[in-house]
């Protein structure tokens, strides 16, 4: 099953239509760059996934028991904790395996019995295989190079987050989404205020990073480090390209000439047809004048005249609609007989 679902969804706020009819999936493993111009959409996606937005119609899944971090420009942390504490606090079941293992190690010290030094051994090897399995040997490292990374010096550490500004609060949120290691990562404009090591620290930690995510972001070099396909929001619809942001430019620019093509044999094919319609209309009309000149003559030709009334046999002899030969006046009782077939 995908980790999140999209089916059919279309969302209208009052004035705006964002969405219609919009499909998406989201696979492990996926790292999705979502692009789109300002108000075509991207945060009203992520709110959708987050339970924020709630469809007009169609379905959003995710996953049963999906743990997903949402991180946007206005995340910011807050409380009297320091940005230290509440790291380290991420860690509470690693923390606790580090001081069972450090009261093995003494009690070891302590030379117990045989029997007790067996228990030990054998309770600290079950405590290895744990730390491995949380990859909990260097959190604390992972901490430390995070904030430093972040731009985070001693001053700041240690100073209560509702004492710091808003753009270290906003990098503090930053830094407890990714150490907190959700299986889902919503990230909106991450990179809006960091600084180049800043970034290039957020790409390596991509390279770590074994869950997917959907990241929102207008840096092209950042979107081409890190995602393998890109979203684009347009015309109230998802359209999908495979690979990074350089490949998107190039299929969208294959799929705009297609388009265009496609837009100028549609254009051609109406031109066709519009021409066909004229051109019926035009015979329609030329047929019908030919006929009224035709009628006109007939008219002319059975109109009461001296020769006529004399000889009536005659203009009725000439059945053809065609004017007689070498006739101006075709009322003319001569002319007429002239092409009479009796
Ligand atoms: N809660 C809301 N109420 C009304 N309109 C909203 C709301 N949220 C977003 N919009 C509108 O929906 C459109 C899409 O917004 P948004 O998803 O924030 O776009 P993006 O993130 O691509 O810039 C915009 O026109 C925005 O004004
Ligand atoms: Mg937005």
């Amino acid at each position: 099953m995908s980790l999140i679902r999209l089916q059919d969804v279309s969302v209208r706020f009052e004035t705006a239509q964002v969405l219609r009819e919009a499909f998406f999936r989201l696979e492990p493993g996926d790292r999705v760059g979502l692009i789109g111009k300002n108000g075509s959409g991207k945060t009203s996606i992520l709110k959708l996934i987050l339970g924020q937005v709630t469809p007009d119609t169609g379905t959003v899944t995710l996953e049963p028991g999906v743990k997903v971090g949402y991180f946007s420009q206005f995340s910011e942390l807050d409380g009297q904790a320091t940005i230290s504490e509440v790291l380290d606090d991420l860690f509470v079941e690693i923390k606790a395996v580090e001081a069972e293992l450090a009261s093995i190690d003494a009690a070891i010290a302590e030379t117990p019995s045989d029997a007790e030094l067996d228990r030990l051994i054998h309770r600290q090897a079950e405590l290895f295989e744990q730390m491995d399995r949380l990859d909990g040997w260097d959190y604390k490292r992972r901490i430390d190079t995070a904030l430093t990374t972040l731009g985070f010096n001693e001053a700041h550490r240690v100073c209560p987050i509702d004492e710091l500004s808003g753009g270290w609060r906003n990098r503090a949120a930053l830094a407890k989404i990714l150490l907190e290691g959700p299986d889902v990562l919503l990230l909106d404009e991450p990179t809006n205020y960091l600084d180049v090591a800043g970034v290039e620290w957020l790409e390596a930690w991509f390279r770590d990073f074994r869950g997917a995510a959907i990241i929102v972001s207008h840096d092209r070099r950042f979107l081409d480090a890190v995602v393998s396909r890109i979203i684009e929001v347009e015309n109230f619809h998802l359209h999908e390209y495979p690979g990074n942001f350089g490949e998107y430019v190039v299929q969208k620019q294959f799929r705009l000439k297609t388009l265009e093509q496609q837009f100028v044999h549609e254009s051609e094919l109406l031109a066709f047809e519009a021409e066909g319609i004229s051109d019926r209309r035009e015979a329609a009309k030329a047929a019908s004048k030919n006929l009224g000149s035709q009628l006109a003559k007939i008219k002319k030709a059975r109109a009461p005249g001296p020769s006529t009334r004399s000889s009536p046999r005659s203009t009725a002899g000439c059945t053809s609609r065609i004017p007689c030969a070498g006739s101006k006046a075709s009322a003319r009782p001569t002319a007429t007989r002239s092409c009479s077939p009796t």
